[in-house]
């Protein structure tokens, strides 16, 4: 039985304070939560903050990023010692808007998530078309390439702590969300292909999100999609109650 695993992506959002208020009520209602995992992935510059509100609850806190590389010279990045350090234990990679804004590849996401799995983070690796992508009949064909170019050379044991994001780019922000169809048949294609990857085992074990407008209103249908285990939430993470809904929808 996979576990569901809702996750809040703050995005560029939140001041210290600010996330200070939205930790303190997603503890409120979810400090006991165990059905489901609840992660809450706040700016760089507000996770300690955010960690000590949480701490002793059962919410974890993740990142939006990670570098590739271990501590150095490479200014701007944020390491992995860095992020333990703060209780981080889940990171966002490759999300869309790192690969269309900052131009990350498949084959940096790869070093990204090698990385994180070597020193005991838990990947949320991000995947999906964009509208032109789908217009013309080429979903598979791109979300194939980014499941298997991203997640090259992870093994079946690995995949254990691996989470897949599938958000279509279109659906991200957009208000629009994929139908619990086209969604449901991307989540069971992305399956399939782990499945070949590493094994039937490991694919009938790794948890795959959707995200790309999920809200309180169409939440509990999306989850309760068969290979629907979770979601990546954008907007409706941003105030505690849409959060809150959304993870209770999936309960
Ligand atoms: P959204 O963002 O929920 O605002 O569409 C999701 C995401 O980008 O992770």
């Amino acid at each position: 039985m996979r576990k569901k695993i809702v996750a809040g992506n703050w995005k560029m959002n939140k001041t210290g304070e600010e996330a200070i208020a939205l930790a303190e009520g997603i503890k409120l209602d979810l400090a006991d939560c165990v059905d489901m995992e609840v992660v809450v992935c706040p700016p760089f510059t507000a996770i300690k903050p955010v960690s000590d509100v949480l701490a002793e609850t059962q919410v974890k806190v993740g990142s939006q990023n990670m570098s590739s590389d271990d501590d150095g010279a490479y200014t701007g990045e944020i390491s992995h010692t860095m992020l333990k350090e703060l209780f981080v234990t889940y990171v966002i990679l490759g999300h869309s808007e790192r690969r269309e804004y900052h131009k990350e590849t498949d084959c940096l996401v790869n070093k990204k998530v090698k990385k994180a799995l070597e020193k005991n983070l838990r990947p949320i690796v991000c995947v999906g078309e964009k509208l032109e992508d789908r217009e013309s009949g080429n979903t598979e064909k791109v979300v194939e390439e980014q499941v298997r170019g991203s997640l090259a050379g992870i093994t079946a044991d690995q995949f254990e702590d691996v989470v897949i994001a599938y958000e279509p780019v279109w659906a991200i922000g957009t208000g629009k969300t994929a139908t619990t169809e086209q969604a449901q048949d991307v989540h069971a294609f992305i399956r399939g292909i782990v499945a070949d990857m590493v094994g039937q085992e490991a694919a009938d074990g790794v948890r795959i999100q959707y995200g790309g407008s999920m809200k309180p209103e169409n939440a509990a249908e999306l989850l309760s999609q068969p290979d629907i285990d979770g979601g990546l939430i954008g907007g409706a993470a941003l105030e505690a109650l849409s959060f809150v809904e959304i993870v209770k929808a999936g309960l």
